[in-house]
């Protein structure tokens, strides 16, 4: 080991914590170990997994049954993907609740690029096993192309024809391989961005005078939280391996006939639902893209130094329940047939996630000029 790397590493170890972080800062290491398992068991499984259209679902078969281990490997990576995405949702509802984007604006859009990426390797690992949702799935999210100029010629050279097929298949399994590597580069970055200012807390107060290193304290909090994690992988992936997925992706692929019912797994239905509540392709893509990325503006919008927690903004607080409450909402409409209220439903729920993402840091903001100003 250089000396250099030696000394980051030392000084990493004792990187002064604040003494009262909670278990919502358990979320950032398990990221992590979910993240180096979902690389190991698609490794293992891209050794068996053959990118053509004829033989992607022989192969899945093959790893199911015949490789060894391959069903293992394939639940906890199935398993893996849900578990990595709900870690992200609590991870980033963290950051809202306690405003830890006011801190480090650099790290949060560090995290809001991590985010995107991992959405886009999921999506790509859905097309793999070529059941009928991987298919048409993929029709319909690569057809939101066609909405920005040059779409279509774009479209035509991701799928290598006018068609999706056995091209289409490989470039999709090719990028599934690498992105896990850059989301893997970029995470190092994410930390050592979160090492150069230091961690907020649940209060939201500068204590920097009451540090306390990350070696024992925070490396001994973080393995109970790993021994957590992976206790959950482990239920999920072999006592409920098919939970997540929808009953038609183990369905061999039908071009001639589109299913009544498209849609994602359950992480992206929210999305999915904003998407289709809008009558016209380029608003409704427009507003899921919106959607995804609006956690972004947060750091412009919420630049407060009392009031950066949520425990002490009741109206923010409040707000912030409904918003994650409008979450789980759009997650089941997303999942519905496009018809009669559910359209009404999907359109309310829009507006609600836009509409709390402005409230929230705006009433914090309101609240700290209410509370301190008046003081002062
Ligand atoms: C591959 C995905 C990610 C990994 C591996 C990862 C990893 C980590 C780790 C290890 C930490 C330190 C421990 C902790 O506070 O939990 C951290 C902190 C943080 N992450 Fe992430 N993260 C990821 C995605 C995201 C996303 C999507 C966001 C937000 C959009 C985000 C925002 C933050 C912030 C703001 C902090 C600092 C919290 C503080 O101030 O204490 N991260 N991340």
């Amino acid at each position: 080991m250089s000396s250099q790397l030696k000394n980051y590493y030392y000084s990493a170890l004792k990187y002064p914590c604040p003494p009262n972080l909670n278990i919502w800062w358990n979320m950032g290491s398990l990221l992590f170990l979910i993240l180096s398992v979902q690389i190991v068991s698609g490794l293992l499984l891209s050794v068996s997994y053959t990118s053509d259209e004829l033989l992607a679902v022989k192969s899945m078969n093959y790893i199911l049954r015949d490789a060894n281990y391959g069903w293992a490997m394939r639940v906890i990576h199935m398993g893996g993907a849900s578990l990595f995405f709900a870690l992200i949702y609590m991870h980033i509802c963290r950051g809202v609740y306690y405003g830890s984007y006011i801190k480090n604006p650099h790290l949060w859009y560090s995290g809001v690029t991590l985010y995107f990426i991992s959405m886009g390797i999921a999506f790509l690992g859905y097309v793999l096993p070529w059941g009928v949702m991987s298919y048409w799935g993929l029709t319909v999210i690569t057809n939101m192309l066609t909405v920005v100029p040059g779409g279509t010629r774009m479209l035509q050279l991701f799928q290598g024809s006018f068609i999706i097929g056995s091209v289409t298949l490989k470039r999709v399994f090719i990028l599934h391989f690498l992105l896990p590597f850059v989301v893997l580069g970029l995470s190092v970055v994410h930390v050592l961005l979160l090492h150069e200012k230091g961690s907020s807390n649940p209060l939201g107060l500068d204590l920097s005078n009451f540090s306390i290193p990350f070696h024992p304290y925070y490396t001994s909090k973080d393995l109970v939280g790993f021994a957590f994690g992976l206790a959950i992988l482990v239920g999920l992936a072999f006592t409920f391996p098919k939970v997540t997925a929808d009953p038609l992706q183990w369905q061999i692929v039908n071009k001639a006939q589109t299913p009544k019912v498209i849609k994602p797994e359950w992480y992206f239905l929210f999305a999915y639902a904003i998407l289709r509540s809008i009558p016209y392709k380029a608003a409704g893509v427009s507003m899921m893209f919106l959607s995804i990325v609006s956690i972004a503006v947060l750091p412009l919008l919420g630049n407060r130094s009392k009031t950066q927690s949520m425990v002490i903004c009741p109206i923010a607080e409040l707000v912030f329940f409904i918003w994650v409450a409008n979450f789980m909402f759009l997650t089941i409409v997303g999942g519905q047939e496009p018809a009669g209220v559910w359209v009404m439903g999907g359109q309310i729920g829009t507006f609600v996630h836009f509409f709390c993402l402005l409230i929230m840091p705006l009433s914090s903001l309101a609240w700290e000029s209410l509370l301190f100003d008046t003081q002062e």
